[in-house]
């Protein structure tokens, strides 16, 4: 079995790792990859979101499946159009992932099919959304309506913020769409699902951290670590969000002539009001896939094909019953301007921790690793207990150097499971 994995993150990473277990699968390729991947698949020199090359690839090479991870392929309707030319893909279709790539789209599906979710309001233009700033409740989140990889989202705690958020939002954009949105509050966590549009089988909840430095201060990222499982997310609240939010949501996409086949990423709050969602995700978390595919025990192959037959009720998906966790090292600068190129050493030392998954590296000639991103790379862990997995992973971090990286020492720290071992 020949498997393309679209995509270059840590993600895409791990995803690889998972299917290499699988002993029926001969390759890997991944478009573009990275350093990690570099080591045991075979990296290919085309854009994720290049349609045309990979569609090209793919006629050449004929991969057995395809796996389209990253949100801006499915938007683009990678999935749609491979699966045209005969192409197997694993991942939803445009259609379906508009339940990611328009926030419009989501909130509106969400109230016709009654999932828990904030109380909104479109303004469907700059006009409409600065005449709105002036009277909305206060506190409010606005966000920029399409894919903005979590830089388009603004949590505003008084009017003047409000209003200096939408002067931004809608700079130079008169026509750009923006969501207000009533802020939540409760501890927030990410539910990563596998579905084939009719079953839906949770993988354990993880916490991400999305702020760049300690105490949750700093500007928002795209990950700087994440642990699972979450104990505020108890077996009584999974239970309550597989009523309430996950079967609804499923059952609606079908309802709607969309049925979503693929990975189903619910972001929730748990309010004192119940659990809502955030928004949905239609793939894989990165960094959360980091600590929740280490748990699975199960062959992630066999899901995805299964999910493709729409027989996964006839999979077996299970995870062990273990602390999962991850840290993040980025470049000094990261999410604003960051320089390249730093070498990377220590990287074979970390393995004795935990796994370290590439996502901004590069492998040079000599066969060493340097820096080609802001998320370089996360060192994931698994132990008997929260604190043994973070240890676990802080000792992969220290022995890994490159100039200017920096990372979150208090991953995890706000768990009570961490908090009762002390
Ligand atoms: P999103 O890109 O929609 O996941 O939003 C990024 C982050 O903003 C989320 O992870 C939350 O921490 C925060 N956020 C988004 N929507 C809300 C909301 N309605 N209330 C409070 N915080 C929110
Ligand atoms: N960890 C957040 C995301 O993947 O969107």
């Amino acid at each position: 079995m020949k498997i393309l994995i679209i995509g270059g993150g840590g993600r895409e990473h791990a995803v690889a790792k998972a299917l290499i277990k699988n002993v029926a699968v001969e390759k890997i390729w991944v478009a573009p990859g990275n350093g990690g991947t570099a080591a045991f698949c075979e990296n290919v020199d085309i854009a994720a979101t290049d349609l045309p090359g990979v569609l090209a690839f793919c006629q050449e090479h004929q991969p057995d499946l395809v796996v389209v991870t990253p949100d801006d392929p499915l938007a683009l309707g990678m999935v749609d159009l491979l699966e045209e030319h005969d192409i197997p893909c694993f991942g939803p279709t445009r259609d379906a992932a508009q339940l990611e790539w328009s926030k419009g789209y989501a909130k509106a599906f969400m109230e016709k099919y009654n999932i828990p979710t904030a109380s909104h309001y479109m303004a469907e233009d700059a006009k409409a959304a600065k005449a709105y700033v002036k009277k909305c409740p206060i506190p409010i989140v606005l966000k920029a309506d399409g894919l903005a990889q979590g830089k388009g989202v603004v949590v505003c705690l008084t009017r003047e913020e409000a209003v200096a958020a939408q002067a931004q939002l809608s700079y130079g954009k008169p026509d750009q769409a923006i969501l207000f949105e009533e802020m939540l509050v409760g501890p927030e966590v990410s539910v990563l699902c596998f579905t084939d549009g009719k079953t839906i089988v949770p993988m354990p909840a993880a916490q991400d951290h999305k702020r760049a430095y300690d105490g949750d201060k700093g500007p928002n990222t795209g990950g700087m670590g994440a642990f699972s499982p979450v104990t505020v997310y108890t077996k009584e609240m999974a239970e309550r969000c597989m009523e309430e939010i996950y079967l609804p949501t499923i059952r609606g996409m079908e309802a709607e002539g969309r049925p979503f086949k693929g990975i189903l990423y619910f972001s929730l709050m748990l309010t004192e009001n119940g659990p809502k969602v955030i928004e949905y995700n239609a793939r894989f978390g990165d960094p959360e896939t980091q600590v929740v595919l280490p748990l699975l025990t199960s062959d992630l192959l066999n899901i995805m094909v299964g999910i493709r037959a729409g027989k996964l009720d006839k999979v077996k998906v299970k995870f062990q019953d273990a602390y999962s966790a991850c840290v993040v090292m980025s470049s000094g600068g990261y999410p604003s301007a960051y320089e390249k190129g730093k070498a990377i050493t220590g990287l074979e030392e970390a393995e004795k921790f935990g796994t370290v998954y590439h996502a901004g590296t590069k492998r040079i000639a000599d066969g060493s690793f340097v820096t080609s991103g802001g998320r370089v790379l996360c060192v994931s862990a698994t132990g008997r207990s929260l604190r043994q997995a973070l240890r676990n992973c802080y000792r992969g971090v220290d022995t890994i150097k490159f100039e200017g990286a920096f990372y979150r020492k208090d991953i995890g720290s706000k768990d009570s499971a961490l908090v009762k071992e002390d």
